[in-house]
């Protein structure tokens, strides 16, 4: 299966200088690694569920969004694909429910053949490019399974659970514009080797930081 996304990955001269100055100094304590650090947890079926995740301290209109699932093939769904804040006004139908079940978290998806399914959502791809979805195929390590973690600034619990792996929580937001699934950010985690491999900078040109933060 030949992926049909590309990744901006084009050489560039902007140079981002803001990763340091526009997060104030998180510390990142991991909970423990299972549905139990997640809210609404339910003791009797080991699942959390309804979540609400969305994009965080991005300076940008995008905080407070949902994410979507953006398939990688056509209409109907698909076996893999990338979890995005989308830009495009028929996002909104496309909405999914998330929870915390097999000790992960998940959204349910349409997954074609099979109907709607829970599927573990995990950071997945080149050390430069681990992009938040799903049963992405055909990819090289690291395949971060995603964990739960508090965000701690100056001794202070910030409100929700913030996801990443590796203690890093951090994801940097690309655009993408396709003619197939229209305008949206994907995130790739910025874990360890995730620079530009082009250009040897942490970020790609235009993308920015931020967090998937989990609220009850
Ligand atoms: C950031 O927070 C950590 C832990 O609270 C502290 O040790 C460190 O000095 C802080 N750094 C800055 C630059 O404030
Ligand atoms: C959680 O469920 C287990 C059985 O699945 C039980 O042994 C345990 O006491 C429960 N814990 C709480 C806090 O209810
Ligand atoms: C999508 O839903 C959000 C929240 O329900 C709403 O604020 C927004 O206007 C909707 N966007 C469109 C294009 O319908
Ligand atoms: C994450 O941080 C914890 C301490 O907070 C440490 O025990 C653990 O080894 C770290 N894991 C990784 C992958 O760095
Ligand atoms: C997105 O791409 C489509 C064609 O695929 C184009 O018509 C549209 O203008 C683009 N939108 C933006 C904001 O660039």
């Amino acid at each position: 299966m030949a992926p049909k996304y590309r990744f901006p990955h084009g050489a560039s001269l902007f140079y981002f200088t803001m990763l340091a100055s526009a997060v104030p100094n998180v510390t990142v304590i991991p909970l423990t690694s299972s549905c139990v650090s997640f809210p609404g947890y339910d003791n009797s079926t080991g699942i959390a569920t309804p979540l609400k995740v969305v994009a965080d301290s991005t300076g940008r209109g995008i905080d407070g969004i949902s994410f979507v699932p953006k398939y990688a093939t056509a209409v109907g769904g698909g076996s893999w694909g990338f979890i995005t804040i989308p830009l495009d006004a028929s996002a909104n139908e496309t909405a999914v429910p998330m929870r915390c079940g097999d000790g992960s978290l998940q959204a349910q998806l349409n997954t074609g053949i099979n109907g709607l399914l829970w599927q573990t959502l995990v950071a997945a791809g080149t050390p430069a490019e681990s992009v938040f979805g799903f049963g992405l195929p055909n990819l090289p390590d690291p395949n971060y399974e995603l964990e739960p973690y508090i965000h701690d600034i100056d001794g202070v619990r910030q409100p929700g659970v913030f996801i990443g792996a590796v203690n890093v929580t951090t994801w940097g937001f690309n655009y993408q514009n396709s003619s197939e699934t229209g305008e949206y950010y994907f995130l790739r985690l910025l874990g360890p080797n995730s620079h530009n491999l082009a250009t040897g900078k942490q970020l790609n040109e235009g993308e920015f930081t931020g967090y998937i933060k989990v609220d009850g």
